[in-house]
């Protein structure tokens, strides 16, 4: 009886080895004919430019006073008026640069009134964001400040729409000429004596709109006029950004491009390029779909699914826009500035609909996570990017509540996805499934991979489908793999966000969730995750 038992386990024991062995032979079949990755690890040519993961402040709500500024005689931790909290913050995301003054409000600001004593300087009204009263009190002392306290790099955008070309030829004197004239000498006066160091300089904001409803043939025409008296003054040399294209307006693009790049011209480096994700409509011929919820927190699948689709939609626009570059510019020496990009949802209940204050979930952790790919795999072209905005503004990486301040789950997308700034981006080949819903289909998965320069490789996933664990391959060519660790950002339900009372709710964690073949790594990704991997 005994040595029949015994049989029956030996049986039992060899059925349930045959069972996994086919199981494990069907589950890396189904895994490799879905999600497989292949890293080229010794293929990197092209440098991710750390402006990638760049942020945009603007005079807008309570982005720059009360989100970033507070003035000196607040009872809140500040620095000559700017928070310290909001300074420490974006230095631990590793802020690689700041644009202001706008935006809208970039083309009706007069940088004159923003200078010298406080009490002194001439308030206006911000007529484009709730007709408020501007008093001037951060100003371009206090930007560059900021930038310093930030240790980041400053991004003026210049008023082309509303102000003269003196006017912009003496801001760029004022701030970087080390010459004796009429500004250094302004300059001194309100205590500054040398110089500053400044790099990005834009001609204009959305010309084609709020910055005075041009033409592009017209705007082009501008460009030159006013580039052409944006001196490098010193050693200092200016980085010209032109006003780009809104979302999918090829014309513009092809019309500047051609204007900018013949003959004899005042030199441009880069062409901006604005594209907002909205749950209603992305595309070009799309019809508005009234039907979904704009709301930043109350949403379901469709709005879910809606917003991913409208995400990867940028991954197109930067191939177009590259293109018609390409024609005019084939050494890539014009770079693509994606200085404005994100989410734009309905204001939070009971808020002023001008201030533009929108709450931020983890849906918005992965909008970030997959335009960061999407730039991150474009850097050849792509040499900037700046999420709007920073503080209390559309897609904000740190929302306040007078002294009191959070993080979002866009900023520990941020945060995780530093460590690509300045690496060389490794090429990656992506086998994905599809994230279906209601009849659409969207890539299940997005990746993107960088050596930095200690070695250590990084691969930042997405996965968008909110019902299903993504089992995906991971293989590296060219390098050995010889140990993984992990974050992972996610969260139970799509809708999860971090509110003042609960300021953690949505934060990075350990991710474990792998296992080393070789030079392999089989991953799991749970649904609705951003993850990043180092590799050594
Ligand atoms: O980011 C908000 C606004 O969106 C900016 O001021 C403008 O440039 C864009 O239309």
């Amino acid at each position: 009886m005994q040595h029949r038992i015994a049989e029956n386990w030996h049986y039992v024991t060899f059925l349930a080895l045959l069972v996994g062995l086919l199981s494990s032979a069907m589950y890396s079949q189904q895994n490799s004919q879905e999600n497989k990755l292949i890293v080229d690890a010794d293929q990197g040519h092209y440098t991710i430019n750390p402006n990638i993961y760049g942020e945009f402040a603007e005079h807008l709500g309570r982005d720059i006073y009360g989100g970033i500024y507070v003035g000196e005689d607040s009872s809140i931790p500040n620095t000559n008026g700017i928070r310290n909290d909001i300074v420490e913050a974006l230095r631990k995301m590793r802020i690689p640069v700041l644009r202001w003054p706008g935006g809208c409000f970039a083309d009706e600001y007069h940088w004159m009134d923003g200078i010298g004593p406080k009490d002194q300087r001439p308030s206006m009204v911000n007529t484009h964001w709730g007709y408020v009263t501007e008093n001037n009190h951060f100003g371009t002392h206090e930007f560059l400040e900021l930038c310093n306290l930030l240790g980041c790099e400053p991004y003026i955008c210049g008023n082309l729409g509303s102000g003269t070309v003196q006017e912009m030829q003496q801001w760029v004197e004022y701030i970087t000429s080390d010459a004796d004239s009429p500004m250094t000498r302004l300059r001194k006066k309100n205590g500054r004596v040398e110089p500053w160091k400044l790099k990005f300089w834009g001609v204009g904001n959305e010309n084609w709109g709020c910055g005075g409803n041009m033409k592009p043939a017209f705007y082009a025409d501008q460009y030159l006029r006013y580039a052409t008296y944006l001196r490098d003054f010193g050693d200092n040399h200016l980085y010209r950004i032109a006003c780009g294209p809104n979302a999918a307006n090829y014309e513009w693009t092809e019309t500047v491009m051609n204007a900018l790049t013949g003959g004899y011209r005042p030199r441009v480096q880069g062409l901006s390029l604005h594209y907002y994700t909205r749950v209603r409509r992305f595309g070009p011929g799309m019809r508005a779909d009234r039907s979904l919820s704009n709301s930043a927190t109350q949403f379901g699948e469709k709005e879910w699914f809606r917003i991913m689709q409208g995400t990867l939609f940028m991954n197109e626009l930067v191939q177009k826009h590259g293109t018609i570059m390409d024609k005019y510019d084939p050494e890539k020496r014009i770079g693509l500035i994606v200085d404005e990009w994100g989410t734009w949802y309905d204001v939070e209940p009971g808020t002023n609909p001008r201030f533009l204050y929108q709450q931020n979930s983890l849906r918005d952790a992965l909008v970030a996570g997959l335009t960061l790919n999407i730039f991150n795999n474009h850097c050849d072209r792509v040499q900037m990017g700046n999420i709007a905005q920073t503080v209390n503004v559309l897609q904000a990486v740190i929302l306040t509540k007078d002294g009191q301040m959070i993080l979002t789950p866009t900023y520990h997308v941020f945060e995780m996805y530093k460590v690509h700034q300045g690496a060389t981006m490794l090429p990656v080949d992506l086998q994905t499934a599809q994230y279906s819903f209601d009849g659409e289909s969207i890539p299940e998965l997005s990746a993107a991979a960088s050596k930095d320069a200690s070695g250590k490789i990084h691969v930042s996933l997405c996965n968008m489908d909110p019902n299903k664990v993504a089992a995906l391959n991971c293989e590296f060519h060219g390098t050995a793999v010889q140990s993984v660790t992990g974050r992972v950002l996610t969260a139970n339900v799509m809708t999860a966000h971090n509110t003042f009372e609960e300021p953690e709710a949505v934060e990075p964690t350990t991710f474990s969730d792998f296992q080393i073949n070789g030079s392999t790594v089989n991953v799991n990704l749970p649904p609705m995750s951003v993850i990043v991997l180092e590799v050594e």
